[in-house]
């Protein structure tokens, strides 16, 4: 571990020594000057986590070091030790940026409280930054994936949002990415510091959400053996992503809705109100506006909560990203297992493209985690996919067709999205068993020769083509 680095400017020689003994044997790293010139060398050659420094030294005025150093060095602590003990020069220090100050004489005990102290709160606020960084690099834009105008159309929406402290209101299936979208809210908001709380409304039993939202006071039921905050309590400050919303009852639901007019709220058997800073962003997977005319759904809460609406489209809608998505999954699989997969053929690209995604984002991810964990190849192929996969093909979602033309539409969709990939791998599969031979592979699963290589050449499947690919199969199942 780093060794923690303490800097002493003092002109006595007693603070020096005595200093660098005292915390020397608790293991810090300490350096002494004499002078406010060479303290300043110091600290421009050397990063120091504390300085104890002399709020008068024979060349210049300790003030006069901390102000020029401390706004460009945040990460440095000032502990001033003064003679003449007055109050109001320490605090002109403390105004200035120093943590804390020490009367001059101090005993041993003062200065390692002091120093303890100001490398804690230290400590403290580098994990905050370092949190919050991770935080920001995972709600990243570079981390959410999307190229199609309607995403782009988000990300703007999200930036002019964020710093707002304004309710948001996700729509969206389940899987296109609502949490994380609500986590980019908050990381770009002026509260990105603080907490980000995810509660997922339809997990909760009806019975617990109240005190789990609310918090209870002790004895407030059978159980309740003390007191315990509430989610509200813990996202103060922060922002409260209250996912699958709709799934609140509605006594909640009036709750919710005092929350979010009084920013008050009552712990579950007090007598009292609570006041809670949280934003919310909310999001729904579900039809919430016919939930309202059937009275499932508090109207005046949803207008509460619908004071700016995010629509995020299914991965369906944006097929364009779902090369990129593949791919990004594919890399960050790849990097998990240690698995060298360069990528997915052109056949297989165009079949996870044109596949509906009933689970989007979410579906996609796990489909790629799963043959990444399969795959022997370097390349993920058509055969591949259509061997690990179970994709589910679409049947009963599909409207029924209201005119002759939808229903030809609806055929040419069929035959292009679901059978064309089929018809393809059942020729690599039958090819594949006879180890190209055309003649053989025609015979076995029953069809002419001549028809075989008509439907071949309908797919683009040459026979160099073919014995490159089966060539390279063999090949590196020969090697392994
Ligand atoms: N555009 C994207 N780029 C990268 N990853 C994404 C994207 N959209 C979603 N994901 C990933 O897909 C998964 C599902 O996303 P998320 O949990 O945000 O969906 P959701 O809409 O909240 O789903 P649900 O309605 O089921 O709660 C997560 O692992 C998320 O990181
Ligand atoms: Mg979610």
């Amino acid at each position: 571990m780093k060794k923690i680095n303490i800097l002493i400017i003092d002109d006595e020689p007693v603070i020096c020594k005595g200093g660098r003994q005292i915390l020397s044997e608790k293991n810090y790293q300490v350096e002494t000057c004499p002078t406010g010139q060479t303290g300043l060398e110091a600290i421009r050659k050397e990063p120091f986590d504390l300085v104890l420094l002399d709020m008068k030294l024979p060349d210049m005025d300790g003030m006069d070091i901390l102000k020029s150093v401390h706004p460009t060095n945040p990460g440095i602590y000032f502990i001033v030790m003064t003679g003449y003990s007055t109050v109001p020069n320490a605090v002109e220090a403390m105004k200035s940026g120093a943590f804390d100050y020490l009367a001059k004489p101090f005993t041993e005990d003062e200065l390692l409280l002091v120093v303890t102290k100001a490398l804690e709160k230290k400590t403290l606020v580098e994990e905050n930054l370092s949190l919050r960084k991770e935080l920001l690099h995972r709600f990243s834009f570079e981390n959410i994936i999307g190229e199609d105008p309607k995403i782009l159309r988000i990300f703007e929406q999200i930036e002019k949002v964020a710093p707002t402290d304004s309710t948001v209101f996700l729509f969206g299936e389940s899987g296109t990415g609502k949490e994380l979208f609500a986590g980019a809210i908050h990381a770009h908001s002026l509260r990105a510091g603080r907490q980000f709380i995810a509660v997922d409304c339809s997990t909760l039993s009806p019975g617990l959400l109240e005190s789990e939202l609310f918090g209870h006071v002790k004895g407030a039921f059978t159980g309740a053996v003390r007191e315990q905050e509430g989610i509200f309590e813990m996202a103060h400050s922060g922002t409260l992503f209250l996912d699958d919303v709709t799934n609140l009852d509605l006594e909640i639901q009036g709750k919710l809705l005092r929350v979010l007019e009084t920013g008050e709220y009552k712990p579950v058997g007090a007598g009292y109100f609570k006041k809670t800073d949280a934003r919310i962003i909310a999001a729904t997977n579900r039809d919430i506006r016919t939930m309202v005319e059937e009275g499932k759904f508090r109207e005046d809460l949803f207008y509460r909560l619908n004071v700016f609406p995010v629509v995020i489209p299914p991965l369906r809608e944006r097929k364009a990203d779902i090369p990129k998505l593949a791919y990004h999954f594919l890399k960050r699989f790849c990097r998990k297992t240690g698995k060298r997969i360069e990528g997915f053929s052109d056949d297989a690209l165009e079949t996870l493209s044109n596949y509906a995604w009933p689970g989007n984002v979410r579906q996609l991810k796990n489909v790629v985690e799963r043959l990444v964990i399969m795959a022997e190849d370097t390349t993920l192929d058509l055969l591949y996919l259509l061997d690990h996969l179970q994709l589910k093909l679409p049947g009963k979602d599909n409207p029924i067709p209201e005119s002759l033309q939808e229903l030809k539409t609806a055929k040419n969709h069929l035959l292009t999205q679901v059978f064309d990939p089929l018809e393809k791998a059942f020729l690599l599969k039958a090819l594949r068993n006879t180890k190209g031979n055309i003649t053989q592979a025609a015979g076995k699963v029953g069809m002419q020769r001549s028809n075989f290589c008509l439907l071949l050449k309908k797919h683009h499947l040459s026979s160099d083509h073919l014995n490159k690919k089966l060539g390279e199969e063999n090949l590196e199942k020969n090697e392994t």
